[in-house]
């Protein structure tokens, strides 16, 4: 339970407020590289402030205000500049502005005419890693955009998801550290409605869910580590010597989570839109490992997670679904003055204690943690991967009761499955899974 002087200090983004401060300290996903593909001009919104990016005719990117300071056109009608090689002109009068929002033509007024250089509008840092466009809205020096390592390891899958959720980022971010509900939520609720829609046992999305039935979160804690925390954890059947406790999954301050099972990883961005609405990015991933093969990727491709189906029914059924139904349906803004927590809510109290903890930093002076400006930061940065660092390659959850691969693991579940590159992955992260196999077979064999 928190105060509400707490609660508004935790959950209010906009400019000026202490944790829309923090939040402007870090790079944000914003759009994806797909989408400008589509169309080199879009509207984002972003912790309440509304804008244009741009790819601009030289490729780079531009992340200015919403509207031309002339007649106030929303700029999301603009293109990109015919007659400037890094500018965003707007269709009505052709005034051009540069990346960082300085007005450099008028092509309208007199020639001579100096007007231009007394006009600007807003202009921000937009990046691109990964399939993904980061803004950074924060006061200088800009730092790097970090290169967490599921975002750059090399000899892997990956697609993206995104999605919209009509509530406060913090109620996602706080899904994280909850450990206990997958087993009601992505166990028992998942698979009501898996039984609601007549899908039947032999489907490996139902085996996942009975997984979180059968064989709940039994032992677990959470430990802070250099980027935030760590999550360790048994489930009922299995002992401390699998990925899941040994080297557990992180919860990178302040709005990034990652999780990892087989051969596969997935990691989450939670990007405030404002203060009631946040916008969910999945990076998928399969990291099969040595010996196994897989296909070249030349993009990577993002699809929007389909919340509803198109009778206008919630996809309860999916896993990313259920998550943000789980996050919306505490309100727009969660009153955290009324809620009654137990004690499987530990995490969720210590995780809120090390924000308020950077939030109290920031405000002495001090530089809260994740902000880099070593350039190597923007190169590589290592995190804990089960699907790498566990010198058995699964976490808990991604075996049958029988010891088997399972198919589409419980703890990565794709919103879309019917796409090709699901489907690659899948084969890719079953392939790393036989190879895994009989290479342990043949170490016992050899005796060691
Ligand atoms: S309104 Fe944009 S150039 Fe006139
Ligand atoms: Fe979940």
């Amino acid at each position: 339970m928190l105060t509400a002087e707490q609660n508004e200090r935790l959950t209010q983004t906009s400019a000026g407020t202490p944790m829309g401060n923090l939040l402007r300290q870090y790079w944000h996903p914003i759009a994806a590289t797909a989408q400008l593909a589509k169309n080199p001009v879009m509207s984002v919104r972003v912790l309440g402030e509304d804008l244009t990016l741009f790819r601009a005719r030289n490729g780079t990117l531009g992340l200015v205000g919403k509207r031309c300071a002339h007649r106030l056109v929303d700029l999301k009608y603009g293109f990109p500049s015919p007659h400037h090689d890094d500018a965003i002109v707007c269709p009505y009068h052709g005034w051009a502005y540069s990346r960082t929002g300085k007005c450099i033509d008028q092509p309208m007024e007199p020639e001579g005419s100096t007007f231009k250089d007394k006009v600007q509008i807003d202009g921000y840092h937009a990046r691109e890693l990964a399939g993904m466009i980061f803004a950074y809205l924060g006061p200088s020096p800009v730092p790097e955009l970090p290169a967490w390592e599921p975002m750059v390891m090399a000899d892997t899958l990956r697609y993206i998801e995104y999605g919209t959720v009509p509530c406060n980022w913090v109620q996602l971010q706080e899904n994280s550290p909850d450990r206990k509900h997958t087993q009601w939520l992505h166990g028992h609720f998942s698979k009501w409605t898996l039984n609601r829609r007549g899908v039947g046992e032999d489907d490996p999305q139902y085996q996942s869910t009975m997984r979180f039935v059968d064989f709940p979160t039994d032992e677990f804690f959470m430990e802070p580590f250099e980027y935030g925390h760590i999550r360790r954890n048994t489930i009922k059947g299995s002992d401390k010597n699998e990925g899941s406790y040994t080297v557990g999954t992180p919860l990178i301050f302040p709005n990034m989570n990652i999780t990892a099972s087989g051969a596969r990883f997935t990691m989450i961005w939670r990007t405030p839109v404002d203060d009631v609405t946040t916008m969910s990015w999945f990076l998928y991933g399969v990291y099969p490992g040595e010996g196994v093969e897989i296909p070249l990727q030349k993009a990577i491709e993002t699809v929007e997670i389909p919340t509803y189906d198109k009778d206008g029914n919630l996809n309860d059924h999916l896993t990313a679904v259920q998550d943000h139904i789980a996050c919306f349906a505490q309100g727009a803004i969660l009153d955290r003055t009324k809620e009654r927590l137990g004690a499987t809510d530990h995490d969720i109290i210590v995780w809120r204690k090390t924000v308020m903890e950077q939030l109290a930093l920031l405000e002495a002076g001090g530089t809260p943690m994740n902000i880099f400006h070593d350039p190597e930061m923007g190169k590589f940065i290592k995190v804990p991967l089960i699907c790498k660092d566990d010198p058995n390659r699964f976490g808990a959850w991604s075996l049958t009761a029988d010891r088997k691969y399972q198919k589409r693991s419980a703890t990565v579940n794709y919103s879309v499955p019917e796409l090709p590159i699901v489907d690659e992955m899948e084969a890719a992260a079953e392939k790393g899974a036989a190879a895994w196999t009989k290479r342990r077979l043949a170490e016992y064999e050899a005796g060691e």
